[in-house]
């Protein structure tokens, strides 16, 4: 099984899942539409085609009072010219529409839907990559809502700002043909125009931050939500429903305001706009049809040239809508991109090697480290975050198994999740073989330190599965003997579909014991060469874990192994036992040396179990 000199192998490096090789520019003053671009840019194509087949659209959209027009005047008024000819060019200018109209809503939207993919793939990609740091402080509503609704309001811009540009396009046109109409009409016509540009200005600058609040506010709720669910038994246990559904009330009613003043904004203002065109239909009746009368523009003409204002009425409509969504694209993109712009903490170094172990020889060498200190560009480091760990010293050779020994709250963990390197130490260094684990990939590093956390993680899937989560492939008669050697075997085999159960939730419908065997089965079939265990034992009956101790024995054999307990049947593990307080180790040595020359050990170990009643009760 375990072999020594072994150079790090990739579990799998194939997915049938490209990753998204483009993203966003870094350049954080840009605006966010200059910022996104380089991922619309991959769809120009698409983009081309369809906006192509849009100004088709629209081109045969405008022809149509024109047409209507001089059939009125040639073929009705001064009957020079067949009827027939003016239908067969609506019919043919309609088909022209009804294709092209297919074609640039399925271009458009096909493109708005990659784009979406894009991001959110980019969102997930980058969410892997970033640190424990970022996880410490973010609430998971935040992530959710940012991976649904805001990216749903870009994509949602994304389909509808070129439809704009071409009406845009379409409204100039139509300018165009109305002024060889006639230039005084088109003149009233534009008269309000000015009055339109400003009320939409206005509508813009209010948008933005309520569409902001509206957003964060969605994201509270969600966090409300997923608090409640994954809390649920503290809610429960507490008997708080009430204060879990009055949490989500005044989230809701903090979310409805926003949002109504967010569509009485709305509602003000887009009349204005929309309506406008009306105002200029009552002018040209007024001043055009006195000079029908007159008899210096013909009865097609005018008609015509009501026509178009009737058709102005649709830009002016989405003149209104795209303010609204642009600036809630805006607002949401700004959103999205924070978590992009989030620095990864913890990352590979440029030319980062794997890793490579002989046997496991650990060494901390001043190390000194404090929580909350990677927030980059943050305005936390006001107050000096405390250390945790304060030129922390400690060597442990290849094949060693140490326990590490301290109050509650004195770094233990902290040690082991830097030997993971889950955190960046801020001095000193940690090697592994005489690697500095700072300057390794992350992956070999991890597939060579395997952690049994005191809290595992169990995901909804099979129970085969979260054994082999490790090592995805691994055959179920590799999966069995991992899990015997964790003494899970035997109650897996009680559940219902044995290994084939799908675990619930969190795994909480299995006991906290029965939860770290599955996770100590993960270990076993990882089969690392240096192995911590962070108090994994600790919910496991002592009976059970009595005989877990025969085969961690066998596992630990030969292998560097870290210890993080309290119960002396579980120290009684390692060969050797450290005593850690205030950031440093300050007794060193067997567990019956530092009872005998150490009175703070005995005092710890007494304090823990104490600490441990109180966790328990
Ligand atoms: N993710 C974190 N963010 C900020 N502070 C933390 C974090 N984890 C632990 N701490 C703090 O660091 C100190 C050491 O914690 P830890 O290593 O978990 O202690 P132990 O495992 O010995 O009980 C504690 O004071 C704790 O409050
Ligand atoms: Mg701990």
């Amino acid at each position: 099984m375990h072999m020594d000199n072994a150079a790090f192998e990739p579990v799998r490096d194939w997915s049938p899942y490209p990753p998204v090789d483009v993203t966003i520019r870094a350049d954080v003053s840009q605006g966010w539409l200059k910022r996104i671009s380089p991922i619309v840019v991959t769809h120009r194509r698409r983009i081309f085609w369809s906006v192509l087949a849009a100004v088709v659209a629209m081109v045969a959209q405008i022809l149509v009072p024109r047409v209507i027009g001089l059939a009125i005047d040639g073929a009705l008024i001064d009957q020079r010219q067949s009827l027939w000819a003016f239908v067969l060019a609506l019919l043919v200018l309609g088909a022209a529409r009804a294709g092209s109209t297919f074609g640039y809503r399925y271009g458009l939207y096909g493109m708005a839907f990659r784009v979406e993919y894009q991001l959110r793939t980019l969102l997930f990609q980058h969410l892997g990559r970033l640190s424990f740091a970022f996880y410490d402080r973010v609430q998971s509503g935040q992530i959710i809502s940012r991976a649904n609704s805001d990216i749903r309001s870009v994509q949602m811009f994304m389909a509808f700002a070129p439809i704009m540009a071409v009406q845009f396009f379409s409204f100039v046109i139509a300018i165009g043909l109305m002024a060889a109409i006639s230039v005084p009409l088109t003149a009233i016509t534009m008269i309000a125009l000015p009055g339109v540009f400003a009320i939409g200005q206005r509508l813009r600058k209010i948008m933005f931050p309520l569409s902001w609040v509206v957003q964060s506010r969605q994201a509270e709720i969600a966090t409300v939500v997923d608090e409640s669910v994954s809390g649920v038994r503290v809610v429960k246990a507490f008997a708080a429903e009430r204060q879990q559904i009055e949490a989500l009330a005044r989230g809701a009613e903090r979310l409805r305001w926003a949002n109504l003043v967010q569509h009485r904004t709305r509602a003000s203002h887009t009349p204005f706009i929309e309506n406008f065109p009306r105002l200029a239909l009552a002018a040209v009746l007024l001043i055009g049809g006195q000079q029908t009368i007159a008899g210096s523009l013909s009865v097609g003409d005018l008609v015509s040239f009501n026509l178009y204002i009737l058709l102005l009425q649709a830009p002016f409509r989405f003149i209104g809508m795209l303010l609204i969504l642009g600036q809630r694209a805006k607002a949401s993109a700004k959103r999205i991109y924070e978590v992009l712009d989030e620095p990864v903490g913890v990352d590979d170094k440029p030319g980062a090697v794997d890793l490579v172990t002989s046997g496991g020889n650990i060494s901390f060498s001043r190390v000194t480290f404090a929580y909350g200190t990677e927030t980059v560009g943050g305005t936390q480091g006001i107050e000096k975050p405390p250390k945790v760990l304060n030129e922390f010293e400690l060597e442990i050779p290849a094949g060693q198994s140490i326990a590490i020994v301290g109050r509650t709250g004195s770094g233990k963990s902290t040690v082991a999740r830097l030997l993971m390197r889950f955190y960046e130490v801020q001095q000193g260094s940690i090697s592994l073989d005489g690697q500095d684990i700072a300057s390794v990939t992350q992956a070999s590093l991890r597939s060579a330190v395997g952690l049994v956390p005191d809290e595992p993680f169990l995901f909804s899937t099979s129970v085969h599965e979260n054994i082999a989560y490790g090592r995805p492939g691994s055959t179920r008669e590799s999966v069995e003997e991992a899990a015997r050697a964790a003494q899970a075997h035997n109650f897996i085999m009680g559940l219902e579909d044995g290994y084939d159960t799908i675990i619930g939730e969190r795994g909480y419908d299995l006991s906290g014991g029965q939860r770290q065997r599955i996770s100590l089965a993960r270990l076993f079939l990882q089969d690392p060469t240096v192995i911590i265990l962070d108090d994994s034992t600790s919910s496991i009956d002592v009976e059970i874990e009595e005989r877990i101790h025969g085969s961690l024995k066998d596992l630990l054999k030969g292998r560097t192994t870290v210890v993080i307990a309290h119960r002396l049947s579980t120290i009684s593990l390692a060969q050797r036992v450290v005593l850690i307080e205030d950031g440093r180790i300050v007794a060193d040595g067997s567990h019956q040396h530092l009872l005998d020359t150490e009175p703070r050990y005995a005092e710890t170990l007494a304090a823990t179990v104490e600490d441990d009643r109180g966790k328990t009760w």
